[in-house]
């Protein structure tokens, strides 16, 4: 005999309540367990297991425990059950011979555990991602190609070094450069460096005793200035905010300098800012002079408005 809904439930010692519910095995189709709600206890319900239950009649379900074991019994929790009548289970009146009412079959796992579902949602997006990257790559490869070019370190010949007529004085050489940003076609622009035949004071100001050395994207040497060549190329660009500045003799001054109109900052012939917000010196730039007197730098540009160098062609 199966429990009945409404039926007494008696404890060894005495009668504790009766049953609200039955629970009903998905696979077996037979109850698994009653739920049971105390005598004057308000809606507090547990769930005892089939085989608690010592036996039933008609009317009475009589389980193997004690009253004072009621406590040890799970408390019943409706959000994890959905009634037969949601669910469809075949043939299941062959099997259960309760009154109606509301009998229970247990929620699956996982449609109990929202973040678990949420879990595997995102596993299946995961993997969804994966699957696509060997597609996706080539295209993002193509098209972020141009933030990670390497710099162009090709010499350029800007001109003869006898156009330098005099010792630490600044002169502008200008030439064109080829340059292709992003997806544009290629152009030419016009670019300068300002180039001195150093005297060997303003060497020492310039490279401090040691050799200056120029690096690559990936931190390799490209080119040392020997601190003992005279000639000395800074990039046209000044390092506060990269405008074009000029030399100039400043007879209040009593001297020649650089110059940058847009914010007043002064440099030296070594590139020493002497006034004005510019963060840093003058940036100097790989050079060489050959045997016939032609000069060829690297045009090497520096982030502006930084106090150390960071470079960006
Ligand atoms: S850009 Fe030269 S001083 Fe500001």
């Amino acid at each position: 005999m199966q429990p009945k809904l409404r039926s007494k439930v008696r404890c060894t010692d005495r009668e504790i309540g009766e049953v609200t519910r039955v629970i009903v095995d998905f696979l077996s189709r037979e109850v698994s367990h009653i739920v049971v709600g105390r005598n004057g206890v308000g809606t507090v319900e547990r769930q005892i297991p089939a085989s608690a239950i010592q036996s039933v009649t008609d009317d009475v379900v009589e389980l193997r425990a004690p009253s004072s074991e009621w406590d040890q019994f799970p408390l019943f929790r409706r959000d994890e059950y959905v009634t037969t009548n949601e669910v469809e289970i075949a043939h299941l009146e062959d099997h259960l011979h309760v009154q109606p009412g509301e009998v229970l079959v247990p929620l699956p796992e996982l449609e109990r555990d929202v973040k678990r579902r949420t879990f595997f949602t995102n596993l299946t997006h995961s993997i969804g991602v994966l699957l696509a990257l060997p597609l996706v790559f080539p295209v993002l490869k193509y098209l972020m190609k141009p933030m990670y070019a390497p710099f162009d370190n090709r010499w350029v010949k800007i001109g003869k070094a006898n156009k330098i007529k005099a010792e630490d004085v600044g002169v502008q050489f200008k030439f064109k450069k080829s340059v292709k940003e992003a997806f544009m076609p290629e152009a030419e622009i016009d670019k300068n460096v300002w180039v001195l035949k150093a005297s060997s004071a303003v060497l020492e100001e310039v490279y401090k005793g040691k050799d200056m050395e120029f690096r690559d994207h990936t931190g390799g040497v490209i080119w040392t200035n020997k601190r003992d060549v005279p000639y000395v190329a800074y990039s046209g660009k000044c390092p506060h905010l990269g405008c074009g500045y000029k030399w100039r003799n400043v007879p209040k001054l009593g001297r020649q300098i650089f110059l940058c109109p847009c914010h007043l900052s002064i440099y030296d012939a070594s590139g020493k800012v002497l006034d004005g917000p510019a963060p840093r010196p003058l940036d100097p730039v790989p050079i060489r002079v050959a045997a016939n007197g032609d000069i060829e730098i690297i045009d090497v540009e520096y982030k502006a408005g930084t106090k150390v160098q960071i470079r960006i062609v």
